[in-house]
């Protein structure tokens, strides 16, 4: 069916991403994140994949330019100068040329470039730049399989909230009210310079996750010691839902790439994992919640992460029916899915980042997930209600979910590739 929102919006979204490249990486918004972020990256490539496939490889190339000895591709990488973010290199003390941040972030890579090798127009010279890229970004799938889950539980661990890209969600108010705040960093915050205070995590919240930043210096960024040490340890839905299709994808690439061994590693770690998504279904919620790994408590707060099963494959017939259930009950409540937490969790809060607006991105990953479970509807719901987000709203960072509000940064590089790739394309 033909949509009814100006063709130009095209053109704008591709204007956002040229005006947001920095030569090779794309910073997620010009002032308030100019650095490479690691999740954005890839959701950004595919978006530049729709116009200019080499800048859209390029996004890759620069990503892995940040990825530690021990297989670890930082959240952060530092490859110029800016004094508009806080915390900065020098906050992070790692030591790798170019500077990160000492923290990952959820793998979404290898999933963005097996669409980007799906698209291309040749098949065999797109697998052969892959190549590299398969080989780095397996190594990084083994340091979550190993150095985040030493026991072999088929669960990782996240050690700071913003590995998890949901940095404020309601899900890491109990964790880390168990980490006793140890610096002021209150002065120091840039981000409530860029955007209204009451749409961004609060004074306390920084300082307790800044606490975990010094931690993690103090022990040298050493992986294993900062996973013994940490004062923070889950599992995050939405990392473990990602790194589970994510091994897919990848063990697709490295199958065609003939690195079998690379795609056993990856079917093996594939089935642990998924063999694990049982201990984070609660029958009582219906539905699937992240897991504090010190206190060994399910998370109570339903949130966005609840419907990433579906994208990772991981959710039998019947869980898919409960969380299409529990979707649909969620959004009697709102005028716009899918808030990033359930509006009937205490601790939601419709403009405050991760607690409860609605991300566009994240609406076409949820998308994705209900259409391979057959709920096409769900899914068309959710690119409708996108894309009038972003038709009235701009190319925000977030929105409300009740009013529709655009909030947080603006001109955002991922918002922008979600319209490219998915919400202002017609429906097939
Ligand atoms: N999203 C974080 C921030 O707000 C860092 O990844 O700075």
């Amino acid at each position: 069916m033909p949509l009814d929102l100006p063709a130009d919006r095209a053109e704008e979204a591709r204007a956002i991403l040229r005006a947001n490249d920095r030569g090779g990486y794309t910073v997620p918004s010009a002032r308030m994140y100019p650095f490479q972020w690691n999740w954005d990256s890839p959701l950004t490539a595919i978006g530049w994949a729709t116009f200019d496939p080499d800048r859209a490889w390029r996004e890759f190339e620069s990503l892995v330019t940040g990825q530690w000895a021990d297989g670890m591709i930082p959240h952060i990488v530092f490859h110029a100068d800016s004094d508009g973010y806080y915390p900065g290199p020098d906050a992070w003390g790692t030591d790798h040329a170019p500077r990160t941040s000492g923290i990952s972030q959820p793998p979404v890579a290898a999933t963005c470039l097996r669409r980007l090798v799906d698209g291309a127009a040749d098949r065999q010279a797109a697998l052969a730049r892959a190549r590299p890229l398969v080989v780095k970004l397996a190594a990084w799938h083994r340091w979550w399989h190993e150095t985040r889950d030493p026991a072999g539980s088929g669960l990782v661990a996240a050690l700071h909230p913003w590995e998890t890209g949901r940095d404020n969600s309601v899900e890491w108010d109990a964790p880390l009210a168990a980490v006793e705040p140890r610096v002021d960093v209150a002065a120091l915050r840039k981000d409530i310079l860029h955007a209204d205070p009451s749409e961004r995590p609060t004074h306390d919240y920084y300082n307790r996750v800044m606490t975990i930043v010094e931690l993690g210096k103090s022990v040298g960024w050493n992986g294993t010691a900062f996973f013994a040490r940490s004062p923070l340890r889950v599992c995050d839905l939405g990392i473990q839902c990602l790194l589970l299709r994510a091994d897919e994808d990848l063990g697709v690439l490295a199958r065609e790439l003939d690195l079998a061994p690379v795609a056993t590693q990856l079917a093996a770690w594939r089935a642990r994992s998924l063999e694990a998504m049982a201990r984070l279904w609660n029958p009582a919620s219906g539905a699937y919640h992240s897991l504090d790994l010190l206190t060994d408590r399910l998370a109570r707060s339903v949130s966005v992460a609840a419907f990433l099963p579906l994208y990772a494959g991981a959710a039998s017939r019947a869980q898919a029916d409960t969380l299409a259930a529990t979707w649909r009950q969620a959004m009697t409540a709102c005028r716009f899915g899918t808030p990033s937490t359930m509006p009937s969790i205490p601790g939601f809060d419709p403009r405050r980042y991760w607690r409860g607006p609605v991300w566009p991105f994240m609406n076409r990953l949820v998308a994705d997930g209900f259409a391979r479970y057959g709920f096409a509807d769900i899914a068309e719901r959710l690119r409708r209600d996108t894309r009038e987000l972003v038709a009235q709203g701009g190319f925000r960072e977030y929105f409300d979910p009740f009013t529709g509000a655009g909030l947080g940064g603006k001109d955002f590089s991922w918002t922008a590739a979600a319209w490219l790739v998915w919400a202002g394309v017609d429906a097939a």
